[in-house]
């Protein structure tokens, strides 16, 4: 593997999860796999899963890993081509990025969509500089379209979890103080969607995602009426996709907060979310303490899911 951003450059889905399995029976089995080898993980926003599973999981092969929080002691980057740097910005990325590929060997990045222009972020405009210019496998640890890693862990633990071939899978959206980017949500609409799984997504009106993402999926504004059979209920906030309201809150109705109202009418349905959650808005303190919730093993999957990313890189390397 060369890359890995979205659901297509895992390749087969059955196969990862095969990996996956055996990688969680013995996550040291490749540690000879990365000797001498170095992870660089850039990181443009806060994260704690992603960070300590991704070095975890580099840990687990046998590699190097060194972390750069750009916000956090680097230089300020300029990130637009043509801008005349005579503001506080003291390094262009163009610059920055093949300077980070001379001490490593893979690059993982975080970077968030901005919401200051939908074009900037549904180009993955910083996630493909540093593809095409940084000489390294590079790896999404959240970009602005996209949060594959989530994703991986998320289908492991519903294959975990499931209790029939063909589970009823819901994605809600939730309330949030804050606007929040679409990664997730799309990223986990992708991932399902290349599945067989029944596969619902329910939002309120305005709040409808890129059509690419939702592609078969089922759409239904009631979310009662989603959750009705569901096997697992996914959460997640995010912001408005279409149009002018790109990037804006446009609901905090807390009648969409998960709680044992709508887990009533589901199949004992299992409660998922990628975390950080703020409870009591996007779910009940009930239903995220309830054993139906499985959020910290979901969590645990993302060690799992970042071994196999890596390792696949690793044996890409040649
Ligand atoms: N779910 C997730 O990516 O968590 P972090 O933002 O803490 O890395």
């Amino acid at each position: 593997m060369k890359k890995f951003t979205c659901v297509q450059d895992i390749g087969d889905l059955r196969a990862a999860l095969a990996e996956a399995s055996e990688v969680k029976k013995d996550r040291f089995k490749y540690v000879e796999l990365g000797r001498n080898k170095t992870l660089m993980m850039v990181f443009f926003n806060s994260s704690l899963r992603t960070r300590l599973s991704t070095q975890k999981a580099a840990t687990n092969l046998g590699m190097n890993v060194i972390v750069l929080d750009i916000n956090q002691g680097a230089w300020k980057l300029e990130t637009e081509r043509g801008v005349v740097m005579d503001g506080d910005k003291s390094e262009h990325i163009l610059e920055a990025i093949p300077v980070m590929g001379c001490y490593c060997d893979i690059i993982g990045v975080r970077s968030f969509a901005r919401f200051e222009n939908r074009e900037f972020d549904y180009q993955e405009t910083i996630l493909n500089q540093f593809i095409e210019h940084s000489g390294r496998p590079v790896f999404s640890m959240e970009a602005a379209t996209r949060h594959p890693l989530q994703s991986f862990a998320d289908l492991i633990t519903i294959e975990e979890y499931k209790r029939t071939a063909r589970p009823k899978v819901v994605m809600t959206w939730a309330p949030h103080p804050r606007p929040l980017p679409q990664a997730v949500p799309n990223s986990f609409a992708e991932w399902m969607n290349a599945t067989d799984y029944d596969f619902v997504i329910t939002h309120p009106e305005g709040y409808e995602l890129d059509p690419s993402f939702v592609a078969g999926a089922r759409v239904e504004y009631d979310q009662m009426k989603a959750f009705e059979g569901a096997d697992f209920v996914y959460a997640k906030s995010w912001a408005a996709y279409t149009g002018e309201n790109y990037g804006r809150v446009l609901s905090r109705d807390r009648d969409w907060t998960v709680s044992d109202r709508q887990m009533g009418v589901t199949n004992k349905a299992y409660f998922m979310h990628c975390l950080p959650v703020r409870r009591n808005m996007i779910v009940t303190d009930e239903v995220i303490e309830s054993p139906q919730s499985i959020v910290i093993p979901e969590a645990a999957n993302r060690e799992i899911s970042a071994t196999v990313v890596l390792k696949k890189l690793l044996e890409g390397l040649g």
